[in-house]
């Protein structure tokens, strides 16, 4: 049987840790870099920074086939099939910031054995212009569209490859179709700008479809119906389907915010402005504030009142608060002049700096703890599972709670004497 071919990874975050490592599953010798040399060495010692279930046994099971170094020389020399896991963060324009791709250009010269296979959500056009640069590099774009929660599973099963190549990287975008020929999900081959456009594009509409859901919320509770109803009546609706219907208090996460915003800033540079992109980020700004307005509803004016955040990633599963709606909420209750207490089961304590003067608890329960209000931002399990009617409604100052994901259960808390407000019904 022929030797598997070596992969190499440069950045190792939450796509380049699972690319590799599932790589590494399927057989292949994986070299990974990433410039931060405590995160090679934990990693080396088989410990997984992030939170993200599967991954650590992923790691562990796959060891012999996984080197993480701080050495690009170590993948030049190892593998010939460079993906390229950056991180590509928003600017202040809401361009996306791509220093850290450049860096990774510079640094692989001008090897024709070489191709850099493209990973990191970046704008159209990044390709062409990375070719132009190096001529004789092979490029391939490879979108990754694995979700953080269930990321090890969504790269071992894909709903779609996506795999871009112009003609001179044709051969290489062969050797990368090959490398998922296993997982079984369908290969869409296609060139580097449409492939760029599909991962912008896919992030886009789903952005808009939560947008859109809340939008419906809103007028739902002027009009008295159910989004919970409405979503389940639209979502059997096989055009439509049921996915990211739920309303609640907007996207957030280290994504969906930065491929909007890229996207409408992309369009812009192109002398297109990209309107209904510009009111699905407008209406997600309006949705996370919405719980404040809620909040004041019953409350009045919420100076020194003790408002007890539950949950603080835009969804269970996982500790990346980057972009999180909690960091608004946080923000803007502080602002209001409340004392913000949050806790969450895995990330409060990585999140301690970005939250400003908020408290941060080692329970739901010490959060709650003669609390005005709590306010659901992360569905968590174990939020359902606290004891509403008895041990949270004795500890809290005053029984109101905001549910910001239509999570916890409606009747019981009300049966119980809660003052219950979800997001549109
Ligand atoms: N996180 C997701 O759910 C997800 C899903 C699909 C696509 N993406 C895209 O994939 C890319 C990576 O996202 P992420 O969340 O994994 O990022 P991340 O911030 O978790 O990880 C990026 C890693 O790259 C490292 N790095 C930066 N410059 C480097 C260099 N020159 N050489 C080696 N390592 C370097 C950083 O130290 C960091 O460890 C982004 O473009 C993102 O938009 C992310």
């Amino acid at each position: 049987m022929a030797a598997k071919e070596p992969i190499g990874v440069i950045g190792v975050g939450w796509v380049g840790l699972c690319t590799a490592a599932a790589f590494a599953e399927l057989g292949h010798e994986v070299v990974a870099r990433d410039i931060l040399p405590e995160k090679v060495e934990s990693l080396s010692r088989g410990e997984v920074p992030i939170h993200e279930p599967g991954l650590p046994e992923l790691v562990q099971r796959n060891a012999e086939r996984l080197t993480f170094t701080t050495d690009i020389a170590d993948i030049l020399d190892r593998t010939r099939l460079l993906f390229c896991c950056v991180d590509t963060p928003p600017t202040y324009s809401g361009d996306a910031d791509l220093s850290r791709v450049e860096r990774v250009v510079d640094e692989l010269g001008e090897s024709d054995e070489h191709a850099i296979v493209m990973k990191s959500t970046v704008p159209v056009g990044t390709g062409r212009s990375i070719k132009r640069r190096r001529e004789a590099l092979g490029y391939v774009s490879n979108p990754e569209f694995l979700k953080e929660g269930s990321a090890v599973e969504d790269f071992m099963h894909p709903d779609r490859v996506v795999i871009g190549a112009d003609d001179s990287s044709r051969g290489f975008a062969d050797r990368v179709g090959a490398l998922y020929e296993s997982l079984g999900g369908p290969i869409v081959r296609t060139d580097v700008a449409s492939a760029e456009m599909i991962k912008l594009a896919s992030n886009a509409f789903l952005a808009t479809k939560i947008s859109f859901i809340n939008e419906i919320a809103n007028v739902s509770e002027e009009l008295g119906a159910d989004v919970n109803e409405v979503a389940r009546g639209m979502g059997l609706d096989d055009r439509i389907g049921p996915k990211f219907l739920k309303a609640g208090l907007g996207f957030g996460g280290s994504c969906f915010p930065k491929d909007v915003s890229a996207l409408k800033q992309l369009a812009g540079n192109s002398g297109y402005a990209f309107q209904l992109l510009t009111s699905v980020i407008e209406v997600n700004d309006l949705q996370k504030r919405r719980a404040v307005g809620k909040l004041q509803k019953y409350l009045g004016s919420l100076v020194g009142k003790e408002i007890a955040l539950l949950g603080l990633p835009f969804k269970p599963d996982t500790d990346d608060v980057r972009e999180a709606t909690s960091l608004v909420l946080a923000a803007r209750l502080q602002g209001e002049g409340a004392n913000v207490r949050v806790y969450d089961p895995v990330a409060a304590r990585s999140a301690a700096d970005m939250l400003g003067g908020s408290k941060v608890c080692d329970s739901a329960l010490e959060a709650l703890d003669g609390a005005h209000a709590a306010v659901l931002v992360t569905e968590w399990p174990e939020f359902a599972e606290l004891d509403w009617a008895g041990d949270v409604k004795q500890r809290m100052a005053n029984p109101l709670v905001v549910d910001g994901r239509n999570f916890l259960d409606r009747e019981a808390l009300r049966e119980a004497g809660f003052t219950y407000e979800g997001i549109g019904r």
